[in-house]
C-alpha cells in the first residue's frame, strides 16, 4: 500500500531524475514532498533551475508537469557531520508535515560511504519521525544518479564515491555501522538491475510456465551466459572506475542478481522475505569463483585510432591493471545445477550495447539429425526487451531440410502501447509501498561478496596479472570465444541465424 503524507529526503542530491519520472507518471502517493539535502549552498531558485535543466521538455503538458513537480521540491544545504545541520533539516521537515496526521520519511542516501555512517547516525538522532514510518534507501554501488548530468557533483564523486564495500570485510563494516540505528526492515539497499522490467519478469517466466520449469535444470541446460556490454569507455569516470574495476562495478552486484533470480528455487510466495530467503539459499550453494575460470581485459585504442585507450584518461594511472572487461564462470553445487557453467561476461568499450541472458540447452539426440543446432532461450534485458527461443523447424518446401527459427516475444511489438518503467522509478515506488522484494537483504549482500572476494583479492594482490588488451569497439579480448567454447558453449554459425528483431534495430 502506498503511504500518503510521505516526505522523500534525497541526501547528497541536487536533483534526482528518478523522482521526476515517477512524478510524471502520477504514481506518487498523495501529498508527497521531496527535499534535497547537500553541502552545496544554493537558494530555492537555483535549485529549481538545476532540476529543470535536467529535464527535456518536449511538450506543453510535460512543461506543466515539471512546474507542478517543482512545486513539491525544496532544498536545504547543510553539513554531513553537524547536529545543527540535521536539526535544521528536521525543522524544515516538521514545517512541511505540519497539520498532517502522520509523518512518513524516506531518506535516500545518494552518498559516498565516507560520510554514509555519519549521516545515517545523524538522521537517526535528529530526523527520525516520532509518528509514522522511516525508511532509508541505500545504494549498494557508487554511481550517483545525476552523474552524467551534473558536472559539479561529478568532480565530487570522482574523489570519494565508493560502492557499498569493496570486499566482504568492508561491506560488513559498513553494514555494522548502520545496525545500531536502523532496523533491517527500514533499510532498502538498491541494486537498480532489480528494478528492470525483464529482470522482474524472470520469476514469472520460470515459475509461470510449466514447460520452462520442467527443463530448468542440469539435465536439460548445458550452459548459461549472462552478458553485459557497453559501447563506451570510462571517459571522465576513469578515476573512480580504476579503484573498482568491472567486476565490482557490474558483476558482483547486477549480474549476480540476475543469476540468482535465474537459479533460485521456487519461493513459497511472492512475499519479499520468501523471495529473498530463496535468493540467499542459492548463493550459499555457490563456491567462490576460482581464478582459473576467469579472463580479464582492458581496452586499448580503437582500431581506427579515433577512440582513446583506457589509460589515456588523465585520471587513470599509467600502470593501471584495472579490468574493464571480464569473463568468468560460476558454479552452483546443488542438485539442480551441479556442473552447469554460468558464464558471466561484462565489458566497457565494446562493439554494442546489450545486456542479455542466453540459456543454451543440451544437444538433441543425434541419429536422424546431423549437427542440428542447440535450442537457446534468450532474455534480452536491454535495449529492446524481448524473450525468444531459438528452435529448429522444417524449412517449408519439398525437402526435409531444417532451419533455425524463433518464437519471439518482442515487447515493443507485443506491448506497443505500454510504457516500461525506468528501474529507479519502480524501485522508489516499491520503497514507498514498503515492499522489499527488489532490494538486497543484508545476508544476501554478504553471500554475494563471499563469492567474489577471494578472486578480487587475488587480482589486486598479484601484480604480475595484466589484463589482456582489446581494441575499443571490439567484442573483447581475442581469447573470448575459445574461453566460452571451453565451458561447452556451442556457437553454430553454419546456420547463419540472426535474430530478426536485432537486424531491424
Ligand atoms: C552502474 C555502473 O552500476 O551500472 C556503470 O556503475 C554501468 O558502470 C551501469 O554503466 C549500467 O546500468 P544500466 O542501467 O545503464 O545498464
Amino acid at each position: 500500500e502506498l503511504k500518503d503524507n510521505t516526505v522523500i529526503v534525497v541526501l547528497g542530491a541536487s536533483g534526482d531524475l528518478a523522482k521526476k519520472k515517477t512524478y510524471r507518471n502520477k504514481f506518487l502517493p498523495k501529498d508527497v514532498r521531496i527535499v534535497g539535502y547537500a553541502r552545496t549552498k544554493m537558494d530555492h531558485e537555483e535549485y529549481l533551475r538545476r532540476i529543470k535543466s535536467y529535464m527535456k521538455t518536449p511538450t506543453k503538458e510535460v512543461e506543466q508537469q515539471l512546474e507542478d513537480f517543482c512545486g513539491i521540491c525544496t532544498y536545504i544545504s547543510g553539513q554531513y557531520d553537524k547536529d545543527e545541520s540535521f536539526h535544521a533539516l528536521n525543522k524544515h521537515l516538521e514545517e512541511l508535515e505540519s497539520g498532517r496526521p502522520e509523518a512518513n520519511r524516506i531518506f535516500y542516501m545518494a552518498l559516498p560511504p565516507s560520510v554514509f555512517t555519519i549521516v545515517s547516525q545523524h538522521l537517526k538522532k535528529c530526523c527520525y519521525p516520532t509518528k509514522g514510518i522511516a525508511r532509508v534507501i541505500v545504494r549498494t554501488h557508487k554511481r550517483p544518479l545525476w552523474l552524467s548530468q551534473d558536472p559539479i557533483e561529478l568532480t565530487y564523486s570522482l574523489q570519494i564515491e565508493k560502492p557499498f564495500g569493496k570486499d566482504l570485510a568492508s561491506s560488513r563494516e559498513l553494514q555494522k555501522s548502520l545496525q545500531p540505528d536502523w532496523k533491517e526492515d527500514e533499510v532498502y539497499r538498491i541494486d537498480h538491475y532489480l528494478g528492470k522490467e525483464m529482470v522482474k519478469n524472470i520469476l514469472i517466466l520460470r515459475f509461470g510456465n510449466s514447460f520452462l520449469g520442467a527443463t530448468w535444470n542440469r539435465q536439460h541446460i548445458d550452459n548459461v551466459q549472462i552478458t553485459f556490454k557497453e559501447p563506451f569507455g570510462t571517459e571522465g569516470r576513469g578515476g573512480y572506475f580504476d579503484e573498482f574495476g568491472i567486476i565490482r562495478d557490474v558483476m558482483q552486484n547486477h549480474l549476480l542478481q540476475v543469476l540468482t533470480l535465474l537459479t533460485m528455487e521456487r519461493p513459497i510466495s511472492f512475499n519479499s522475505e520468501d523471495i529473498r530467503d530463496e535468493k540467499v539459499r542459492v548463493l550459499r550453494f555457490m563456491p567462490a569463483i576460482e581464478p582459473k575460470d576467469v579472463i580479464i581485459g582492458q581496452y586499448g585504442k580503437s582500431l581506427d585510432g579515433s577512440k582513446p585507450a583506457y589509460k589515456e584518461d588523465d585520471t587513470v594511472p599509467q600502470n593501471s591493471r584495472c579490468p574493464t572487461f571480464c569473463a568468468l564462470v560460476a558454479y552452483i553445487k546443488n542438485e539442480r545445477w551441479d556442473g552447469v557453467p554460468f558464464i558471466m561476461k561484462a565489458g566497457k568499450a565494446l562493439n554494442e550495447q546489450k545486456t542479455e541472458i542466453r540459456i543454451q540447452f543440451k544437444d538433441v539426440t543425434s541419429g536422424i539429425f546431423k549437427d542440428i543446432p542447440r535450442n537457446e532461450l534468450v532474455m534480452r534485458i536491454q535495449p529492446n526487451e524481448s524473450v525468444y527461443i531459438k528452435m529448429n523447424s522444417k524449412l517449408p518446401g519439398l525437402s526435409m531440410q531444417t532451419v533455425v527459427t524463433e518464437l519471439d516475444l518482442t515487447y515493443r511489438r507485443r506491448f506497443s502501447d505500454l510504457k516500461i518503467p525506468e528501474a529507479y522509478e519502480s524501485l522508489v515506488l516499491d520503497c514507498i509501498k514498503g515492499d522489499h522484494s527488489n532490494f538486497v537483504r543484508d545476508d544476501e549482500l554478504d553471500a554475494s561478496w563471499r563469492i567474489f572476494t577471494p578472486l578480487l583479492h587475488y587480482l589486486d594482490d598479484n601484480k604480475e596479472i595484466i589484463p589482456m588488451e582489446y581494441p575499443y569497439g571490439s567484442r573483447g579480448p581475442a581469447v573470448l570465444d575459445d574461453f566460452t567454447a571451453s565451458y561447452g558453449y556451442k556457437f553454430s554459425d553454419a546456420t547463419g541465424y540472426q535474430w530478426p528483431t536485432a537486424a531491424a534495430g
